[in-house]
């Protein structure tokens, strides 16, 4: 055996020795039953290695987890690499991307190319868009880990991963501070938050160093531990549609008229008298109202003589508004719930001999049509009276008919 050889070989114990003798690693859960097997891909992209030492520490991890079964798979080349039968990951089999929802959890690996993942790595997520469109990844606990040469980039790498993950709905787990405390911090390490990564061109020890094995290996162990919280809910029922993912409270068709119109109903006015504000009889509701407005009366007195015929139009406007309000009450809340207005009877205070009655009652027939639509439309009378209550100018008897 040769000298680099010969140090190859120290450095494959060492860090097989670092991987057993870590503390995390070694503290296993006591299992009263025999473990359900959970399968979890460790699925990685590689020209020079880095990324495969990366990727069976993962998976030394993932089966010290009980139960926990790892398989390792190489994503697909755009371009063949040459003499790849001959590295050591030659003979680790390709995935396909329909087999992905197979498994309990998965461990993406790649190099860091230009802060991102390799385009191998790309290429072959970019091919997820069945199983996207499908949920099938949804809720699946994934996790990345990394390669650099420099590290230049690697937190940002792992980041853009982790959006392509996010947008597939998986479960991501981060390395936080795991094992920080038991690494050298006498060398660069390519240890972060969000993943474990290599510093592969970082001299003083070989790479990837034992440390950030050490960690690649808890980063596994936390995946698989995951992958058990999915396992034991993977079947569990959908969230059953309830009130808030419902749509939004619809606004009835009368309340969008209003708005359109820029108008809002007054409070129902307050009976004044021994007498309730509307009546049903059978689906009729009889309604009466003057030109009540916050609880005075809008242009009292005699149209043509104490208030101008333009008042006397405003009055009768506030006084189909104030037969609305009630009516809306009479309706349960919701003005669709009329089904057509039948009979309005405008009582006017003029003088004898005053004609223009219908001019007058024009503004609340033509409101009333324009709110209700359609159904608004009615039959109509129209009187002159020598006095009305409260000096009003107009009074309004309406009938409609309720749904
Ligand atoms: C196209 C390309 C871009 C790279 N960009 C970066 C980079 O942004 N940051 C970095 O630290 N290393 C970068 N490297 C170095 C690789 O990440 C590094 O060599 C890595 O260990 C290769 O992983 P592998 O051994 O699994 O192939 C780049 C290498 C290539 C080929």
């Amino acid at each position: 055996m040769n000298f680099i050889n010969s140090i190859r070989v120290k450095a494959g114990v060492l860090v097989l020795l670092a991987l057993l003798s870590s503390p995390i690693l070694k503290a296993q859960p006591k299992m009263t039953q025999k473990p359900s097997a959970m399968k979890i891909l460790v699925l990685f992209n590689t020209e020079s290695g880095g990324t495969y030492k990366m990727a069976k520490a993962i998976a030394a991890g993932i089966e010290k987890f009980p139960g926990a079964t790892a398989v390792l798979k190489q994503v697909p080349r755009i371009k063949p690499l040459a003499n790849e039968d001959k590295q050591a990951f030659g003979k680790i089999p390709y995935a396909s991307i329909t087999e992905l929802p197979d498994y309990d959890g998965i461990a993406f690996g790649s190099a860091v190319h230009f802060g991102n993942m390799s385009s191998d790595m790309r290429y072959f997520l970019d091919q997820s868009v069945g199983i996207w469109t499908a949920h099938k990844l949804e809720g699946i606990p994934a996790t990345v880990f990394m390669s650099a040469g420099s590290g230049a980039g690697r937190e940002a790498a792992i980041l853009s991963f982790w959006s392509t993950l996010a947008v597939h709905g998986m479960l991501i787990v981060p390395t936080g501070i795991m094992g920080n405390q038991e690494i050298d911090k006498t060398i660069p390490q390519g240890n972060t938050v969000f993943g474990a990564t290599s510093l592969a061109g970082a001299t003083a020890v070989s790479r990837p160093s034992e440390g950030e094995l050490h960690i690649a290996a808890l980063q596994g162990y936390a995946l698989a531990k995951a992958a058990k919280g999915y396992q034991l809910t993977k079947d569990s029922a959908p969230m059953a549609p309830g009130k808030a993912v419902s749509a939004a409270p619809k606004m009835s068709k009368t309340e969008a008229r209003l708005k359109a119109l820029n108008l809002t109903l007054p409070d129902a006015p307050a009976p004044v008298g021994n007498y309730k504000p509307f009546r049903i009889s059978g689906k009729q509701v009889f309604i009466n109202q003057i030109a009540l407005n916050a609880g005075k009366v809008d242009h009292p007195g005699m149209v043509g003589t104490e208030v101008t015929e333009e008042q006397a139009k405003l009055a009768t406007r506030q006084t189909l508004l104030n037969v609305l309000a009630v009516l809306k009450q009479a309706a349960g809340g919701d003005l669709d719930n009329v089904k057509q207005a039948v009979q309005l009877t405008g009582f006017f205070y003029t003088a004898a001999g005053y004609t223009k009655h219908a001019v007058l009652m024009n503004e609340a027939s033509n409101l009333l049509v324009e709110i209700l639509g359609e159904n608004g439309m009615h039959t109509r009378a129209t009187v002159g009276a020598s006095s009305l209550p409260m000096n009003s100018s107009v009074e309004i008897q309406a009938i409609f008919e309720l749904e």
